[in-house]
């Protein structure tokens, strides 16, 4: 199995997929984490495996093929759920990478997304939908901003290497049409991260990334 940060640097989003379904152990690992998002998470995760509907009626409207599992976040209509979507989310993804499990993120549900196996309870609204599955193809890296555009030190001439660390995991994480609209800043000895500019996802990409800077530097980030 892959390490946590060998999985940060192999991740590609993935969006055609083989008819090999999971097998029965990585299935249960990842139900197994989804359980544990369920206990901590202000929102809702649930697994779907082996429900071609969803993607299906989206053939031709977007460029995903042969998606038969994903997991689904739903959440009250009325709260702020982007960015806590954002870090569950993406702690199944790299969970679902280092199992050697492919994935991609898909906001565009509204295109005409089947949401009848998934349970959607009358004061929540469906967040977002994640591919998940056996790869058909490779991926490619995505092209990045500069790293120094994506942090700033205050008062701080050398940034340290563990908040470096942190930089370049989140410069590798995905985010909505490859924005990397973020920006980590380091002052008094604490890291906050913010959102820059703004745009469609971009608090649920702030979720992503701090997922990743966590994991790669051991230091808690406030946003
Ligand atoms: C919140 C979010 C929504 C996304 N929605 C879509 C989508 O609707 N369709 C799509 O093809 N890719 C979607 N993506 C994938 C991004 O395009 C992808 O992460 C980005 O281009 C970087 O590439 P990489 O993930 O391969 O590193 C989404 C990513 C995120 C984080």
């Amino acid at each position: 199995m892959l390490t946590l940060m060998e999985a940060i640097e192999a991740r590609r989003s993935i969006r055609r997929y083989t008819e090999r379904p999971l097998d029965a152990a990585t299935a249960g690992e990842l139900k197994a984490l989804v359980d544990e998002c369920n206990r901590e998470a202000p929102l809702s995760l649930s697994l779907l495996l082996d429900e071609p509907q969803g993607f299906s009626s989206l053939m031709g409207r977007v460029n995903f093929r042969g998606v038969r599992n994903y997991l689904a976040l739903v959440g009250d209509k009325d709260a702020d759920l982007q960015e806590a979507c954002g870090y569950y989310g993406e702690k199944v993804v790299l969970r679902a990478t280092q199992l050697g499990v492919a994935s991609c993120w898909f906001g565009s549900f509204f295109l005409g997304f089947k949401k009848d196996a998934i349970t959607i309870g009358p004061q929540e609204k469906l967040l977002i939908v994640i591919a998940l599955g056996h790869g058909a193809e490779e991926g490619r890296p995505h092209k990045s901003k500069p790293l120094e555009s994506l942090y700033h030190t205050a008062g701080v001439e050398d940034a340290p290497e563990w908040f470096l660390q942190g930089v370049r995991a989140a410069r590798l994480a995905p985010t909505a049409r490859n924005q990397q609209k973020f920006l980590f800043v380091l002052a008094e000895g604490r890291v906050t991260a913010q959102v820059v500019g703004g745009g469609a996802f971009s608090r649920m990409d702030l979720g992503i990334v701090r997922y990743h800077f966590e994991m790669a530097s051991g230091v808690q980030v406030s946003t």
